[in-house]
């Protein structure tokens, strides 16, 4: 495993980006998502930088890419309400833009007043669904990272750093 992104590194973006986000939200009614499972770290470290009120839900998105291409099922059942709230949402890393794209569009149907999104990792080159991220971490190259919650095979997610798997 190869080192792509130090643990101070994260944690000196993580300052920054609540500081691009805080001003985005003042006085407003904001509940942060984190979508399951690869978000928790990110979502553990910045929520506790943002210094507001804020409610933090979770929502999980699984895609079944072997059976029928492309299907993603969405499970909303632990998110409380966000009608009448803006909403960020966080995941780990924007690849295609799928799981994103669906989750953006469910929580406006679920009458959000605003849909905002953050991603911890972009990788480049790899996005086919059109979705609009508001703040990003890293940009990182197309190779397959673990660890600061993502995994391989449900694995690697407690790293503290992000690395890139080699075979
Ligand atoms: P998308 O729907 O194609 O954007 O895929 C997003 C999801 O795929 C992420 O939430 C991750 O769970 C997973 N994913 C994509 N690339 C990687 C990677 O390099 N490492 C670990 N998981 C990844
Ligand atoms: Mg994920």
């Amino acid at each position: 495993m190869r080192v792509l992104i130090t643990t101070e590194q994260i944690h000196a973006r993580l300052d920054e980006m609540a500081r691009q986000i805080a001003p985005e939200y003042h006085g407003q009614p904001l509940t942060i998502v984190g979508v399951l499972t690869g978000s928790v770290m990110f979502l553990a470290d910045l929520v506790r930088r943002l210094d507001m009120p804020l409610r933090i839900g979770l929502i999980q998105a699984s895609s079944y890419r072997g059976a029928v291409s492309g299907e993603l099922r969405i499970d909303a059942s632990l998110l409380a309400d966000v009608r009448g709230r803006h909403v960020l949402l966080l995941d780990d890393i924007l690849d295609t833009g799928q799981t994103l794209a669906r989750l953006v569009q469910h929580l406006h149907e679920q009458g959000a007043l605003s849909v905002k999104v953050a991603v911890l990792l972009r990788k480049q080159g790899r996005q086919v669904h059109p979705v609009n991220v508001d703040f990003v971490g890293f940009e990182i190259p197309d190779a397959f990272v673990v660890g600061y919650g993502l995994d391989y095979n449900d694995e690697h997610r407690q790293l503290p750093y992000v690395a890139v798997l080699s075979s």
